[in-house]
């Protein structure tokens, strides 16, 4: 069995540190405090794909430190709520707020997003989530409670980077989920249970590839400042988030793991090829 290891209490209380920002900017080449997946090409493209504009009231569940939710009112001058269930991460969230003069617009707070979302029906133009939905038990009323918050009309996105594409042996498992608690999801799971939860104009993109080149950049920058990073977070921690990373590049690079990308409205408004490149492929056609 893998020992637990701390990726993201580590990540966020040294979000400021120069180590880490190093580590960030090699990885994805802009720095929005990750410690996902996405490729700075797929953060540039999600204002667009979620149709935001500066009148959007806009939700992102699991925003960890809160910079790519800031960079979105910095850019797009829309308001923003971010959650996350990680201390540290919503702490330096509302500093960073604060420090950037966008608290008016853009706050941070403590939430299980498990559980019940402390927001009304109707409430948000765009609810996103990028690579959170794997440590959510209940994925099927997340979903729902994504629904709701949702105004009609409002563009959910999402990404999943543990569907299972091929076979995965129990060590692979254990050392791909040492960084907590995970859900594995079968292809066309996502989509089934959005069209339960009565999302429409389903459409997924397969980001497996870029996964996999995240995650070795991700451990190479980080090898790179060993000596540093080791100071900071202890070796065996540090050690352990090598292997962690060493693993998700293997699995995604042999896409026995795959990294899916959702986008889908409320209701049926097709969201057209002007917003949603070709690559996304629709799965209206599910029953
Ligand atoms: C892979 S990180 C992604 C962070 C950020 N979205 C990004 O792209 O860098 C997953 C995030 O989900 C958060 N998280 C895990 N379980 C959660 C829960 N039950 N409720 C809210 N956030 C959660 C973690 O604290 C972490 O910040």
């Amino acid at each position: 069995m893998s020992p637990k290891v701390d990726l993201y209490d580590n990540a966020y209380r040294n979000h400021e540190s120069a180590i880490y920002r190093a580590v960030r900017i090699e990885t994805y080449g802009e720095d929005f405090g990750q410690t996902s997946w996405v490729t700075t090409q797929e953060s540039n493209e999600i204002p667009r794909l979620l149709g935001l504009r500066s009148d959007s009231f806009v939700l992102e569940l699991g925003c960890g430190s809160g910079g790519y939710t800031l960079h979105l009112g910095e850019t797009v001058g829309c308001r923003l709520i971010g959650v996350d269930i990680n201390q540290p991460g919503v702490r330096n969230a509302n500093l960073l707020a604060q420090s950037r003069g966008l608290a008016s617009r853009v706050h941070f707070e403590l939430c299980d997003a498990s559980k019940r979302l402390p927001f009304d029906d109707n409430t948000f133009d765009a609810v996103f989530s990028n690579d959170v939905l794997c440590h959510l038990p209940g994925r099927p009323e997340v979903l729902v409670e994504m629904f709701r918050v949702l105004k009609p009309g409002g563009r959910v996105l999402f990404s999943d980077a543990l569907v299972v594409g091929g076979i995965v042996s129990h060590e692979e498992i254990a050392t791909r989920s040492s960084i907590g608690f995970y859900m594995y999801s079968p292809p066309g799971e996502n989509e089934r249970l959005m069209e339960r939860a009565m999302f429409r104009d389903i459409r997924a993109k397969d980001t497996t590839e870029s996964a996999a080149r995240i995650a070795k950049r991700w451990h190479d920058a980080r090898k790179k400042r060993e000596d540093e990073l080791v100071a900071a977070e202890g070796s065996a921690n540090f050690e352990g988030l090598q292997r962690f990373l060493s693993c998700v590049h293997l699995l995604t690079n042999e896409k026995r793991l795959l990294r899916y990308l959702y986008v889908a409205n409320k209701e049926h408004t097709p969201l057209g090829h002007s917003v949603v490149p070709a690559q996304f492929v629709s799965t209206d056609q599910l029953s």
